[in-house]
């Protein structure tokens, strides 16, 4: 007998360029939330197991307008900046950090407003199919804890960090660690409070170990924070390679490219995320794939302070895993579908190229675009990849996280889909968030 079995169909990702299409399987589920077994019609225990399970009260069977997908992963999300989402993107990056950025960040120390704004941001996230996430909190410690303690609550998984960020010259005084020592002993502390409260939740919830960016972080508080997360085996996140300005400092600062740098402290590792990353250079990208180190692809962000678009696929074709991301509020939009869109669409500009005054064989870049099928691989397989879980497959051994979704609201109703295939991107493409009717995390349902 199984904890839970799901009678439906649904899609998920086979590999960067395949899907599988369920057609009416029974997805068996434990009582940890796992994936024990898929029992397809043609499978002669099929009957067995659903009678079983129909006469026990532990079948669920989804109407014929619905499907399942798994749950999205969204790799980088700054749920502090929530509240200025759709504000001030007309600013470049170094004007829109000192000047809107840190001024908000800082206003956490205050938990009330933490709570507020936090209580918000996950119940969004969920709503809109999120059912993992990495956040950068703030600076502050208390207020970090609390977003931990919160996804844990809801029932996201989420991957938490306590932003640390000490270097004087480039943070503002009201908003920063005092010393790198503060940054290290301040994020020691918080590993150790994240770890007593992980368990507390199915889905469990992680500390992440998070060095802002280099430019404002000191050298020492880098390569101390790398120390603090190889002693504690854990997650790290930070930015890379993001814009001109970014890029350009960090070389400036150090004398190498991000990534070097990054790794001459410590900071790449297997389990290290890094946001962005447009301007790696082909030694950097293969350093990130020989570390086994991450990228968080935030293509709504980027068009707006990344100055040019992530060359996916050369990434991708060089071994490096590439998961999506919000990007909150760099993006505006809390939705993985968009983020799932903006890459497919901003992939085929940088194939075609975007100026009409240049001749078309010299506009773009060829073999860049990416397929909807890649962008949904990259959502939820990759996104598992990059966190260590077995995340995004309808199969034994997976984490059961889902969403259903109601395939007759919002998309036109004129049956025009050639194949299974042509239904899931109609539903990539137009689903709203009122299409995803509920929300499954670990086996448990959480919308
Ligand atoms: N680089 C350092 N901090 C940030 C941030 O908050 N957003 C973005 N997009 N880039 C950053
Ligand atoms: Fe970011």
């Amino acid at each position: 007998m199984f904890s839970q079995v799901i009678q439906g169909s649904g899609f998920y990702s086979k590999n960067k360029s395949e899907v599988v299409y369920l057609d009416n399987c029974l997805i068996c589920i434990d009582d940890e939330g796992i994936i024990k077994k898929v029992v397809t019609p043609e499978d002669n225990q099929y009957s067995k197991v659903r009678m079983e399970h129909l006469l026990e009260g532990k079948l669920k069977v989804l109407g014929k307008d619905y499907i399942l997908l798994p749950g999205f992963v969204d790799l980088h999300i700054h749920a502090s900046q929530w509240p200025q989402a759709g504000l001030a993107l007309d600013r470049p990056l170094e004007v829109w950090l000192q000047e809107y950025t840190f001024p908000l960040e800082s206003k956490f120390k205050n938990i009330e407003t933490a709570y507020k704004v936090y209580d918000e941001v996950v119940q969004t996230t969920l709503k809109n199919g999120t059912t993992t996430a990495m956040y950068f909190a703030t600076v502050d410690e208390e207020s970090s804890l609390l977003l931990a303690k919160l996804c844990g609550e809801k029932g996201q998984r989420g991957f938490v960090g306590k932003v640390a960020m000490d270097e004087e010259d480039s943070t503002p005084t009201y908003y920063r660690d005092k010393t790198a020592d503060e940054s290290i002993s301040k994020t020691i502390e918080f590993i150790q409070r994240v770890e007593e409260v992980k368990n507390r939740y199915k889905q469990k919830v992680y500390p992440v170990v998070t060095p802002r960016f280099i430019p404002s972080c000191s050298k020492e508080a880098l390569k101390g924070l790398a120390e603090v997360a190889h002693k504690n085996n854990a997650y790290i996140q930070s930015h890379v390679s993001e814009g001109d300005w970014e890029h350009n400092f960090v070389k400036e600062k150090t004398g190498m490219n991000d990534a070097f740098a990054l790794d001459s402290y410590g900071l790449l590792t297997r389990k290290t995320i890094l946001a962005h990353g447009n301007f790696l250079e082909k030694s950097d990208s293969e350093l990130l794939s020989k570390k086994g180190t991450s990228i968080a692809h935030c293509p709504l962000s980027n068009s707006y302070f990344a100055n040019s678009v992530l060359p996916v696929k050369r990434l991708m074709d060089q071994g490096v895993n590439i998961g999506l991301a919000t990007d909150i509020s760099g993006g505006y939009s809390p939705s993985m579908y968009q983020s799932i869109r903006q890459a497919a669409i901003s992939s085929k500009m940088l194939e075609e190229g975007v100026n009409p005054g240049i001749a078309s064989n010299k506009r773009g870049l060829k073999n860049s675009a990416i397929t909807l099928n890649t962008a949904f691989y990259m959502v939820t397989v990759a996104g598992g990849i990059a966190l260590s879980l077995k995340l995004g497959k309808f199969e034994e051994g997976y984490i059961f996280d889902a969403q259903i979704v109601n395939v007759r609201k919002n998309l036109p109703s004129f049956n025009q889909e050639k194949s299974k295939e042509d239904l899931l991107h109609k539903v990539l493409l137009l689903a709203e968030k009122d299409n995803i009717t509920e929300v499954w995390v670990q086996g448990n349902r959480v919308i």
